[in-house]
């Protein structure tokens, strides 16, 4: 059983990308958000990265719920998985197969901004549960929280660290909003990269095959396309810097020398200083005694947390407070 709710457009989207860029690229220091890499080569890129050797936290993941999913659906109880960014699948069937097994699993929600993506991948979850309700989402889970399914034990789940692109003022808001359209029953599992030796970061954002680069690059293509502008991709490098005070992950995208770029769609011409750099994503990392404190401020309780045997990464239960 299928059904789509669709709260988003292509046109909600192009206007979305629009005020981005034009905020992020008149802004100083300029920045764009991370959630426009995402177009089909660039979610190839991320699938790419996610099997280099370099970046553990899939890997990490994947272990701490192949081994804990039967704990997570048992302290759970869920009938519901919401999945917010939903993702590779992979992660998706090991909390869906551990809900069957608990006898729970009535109904899966995935959530996406991307609604050719969400289609398809909803399509084949529905294949493979046959005796299950699979009711997709096309939403902005920054915004339309108010939205979801409602009804039954939900468990919403945001895995790979997703909440890390999030500013800690951002992460409070959104955490806050997701209290709000919870109730007793439901329940939040997070998936968080922890801090680590910056060396170890550093590598997991730059790695020797220059496939981050490219992902990193990536975004400049979609603003190529989708707005009409003339980034020359190759005159930008790549760079991964850890700020140590705020304890996140930079990726940049620097100048090698002066440009001039013309953004057509949005009659706008930015110029590039050499050496100047442009903020494309942030990816917090988190430490594991500063979780439960964090999560109490906007009205959640930590039930049980979980990490792989390296320490790398840590996926988190928590409920309503
Ligand atoms: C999917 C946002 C969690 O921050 O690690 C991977 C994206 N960026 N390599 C992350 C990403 C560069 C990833 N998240």
């Amino acid at each position: 059983m299928l059904r789509i709710d669709r709260h988003l457009t292509a046109d909600d989207l192009a206007k979305a990308l629009r005020r981005d860029v034009w905020d992020g690229l008149t802004s100083a220091p300029k920045t764009l958000p991370p959630k426009w890499f995402y177009d089909e080569r660039g979610s190839a890129l991320f699938e790419e990265i996610t099997r280099l050797r370099e970046y553990y936290p899939t890997r990490a993941e994947r272990a701490v719920l192949a081994a804990r999913a039967a704990e997570i659906a048992a302290v759970t109880g869920a009938d519901t998985l919401v999945e917010l960014g939903s993702g590779s699948g992979e992660k998706t069937r090991l909390l869906l197969d551990a809900l069957r097994g608990a006898g729970t699993l009535r109904r899966f929600v995935p959530v996406d901004v991307s609604g050719d993506f969400l289609e398809e991948a909803a399509a084949k979850v529905a294949r493979d549960h046959p005796d299950m309700a699979v009711h997709a989402v096309v939403a902005d889970f920054e915004r339309h929280l108010h939205l979801l399914p409602t009804g039954g034990r939900r468990l919403v789940a945001m895995l790979g660290s997703t909440i890390g692109n999030q500013t800690p003022a951002q992460r409070g808001s959104f955490l806050r909003d997701l209290r709000t359209a919870l109730g007793a029953g439901d329940s939040l599992l997070l998936g968080l990269d922890l801090v680590k030796d910056p060396g170890r970061l550093l590598a997991a954002y730059d790695d020797a095959r220059g496939v981050t680069a490219e992902f990193n690059r990536n975004v400049l293509r979609v603003i190529n396309r989708e707005l009409g502008a003339d980034f020359r991709v190759g005159a930008y490098t790549h760079a991964a810097v850890w700020n140590a005070e705020a304890e996140w992950i930079e990726m940049r995208l620097r100048a090698v020398e002066e440009q001039r770029v013309r953004i057509a769609g949005l009659d706008l011409t930015v110029g590039f200083a050499r050496g100047e750099e442009l903020r494309t994503e942030i990816s917090a990392k988190f430490r594991p005694e500063a979780i439960g404190t964090e999560l109490a401020g906007a009205g959640f309780a930590l039930v049980r947390s979980w990490t792989d045997p390296a320490g790398d990464f840590t996926v988190v239960v928590a409920e309503p407070g």
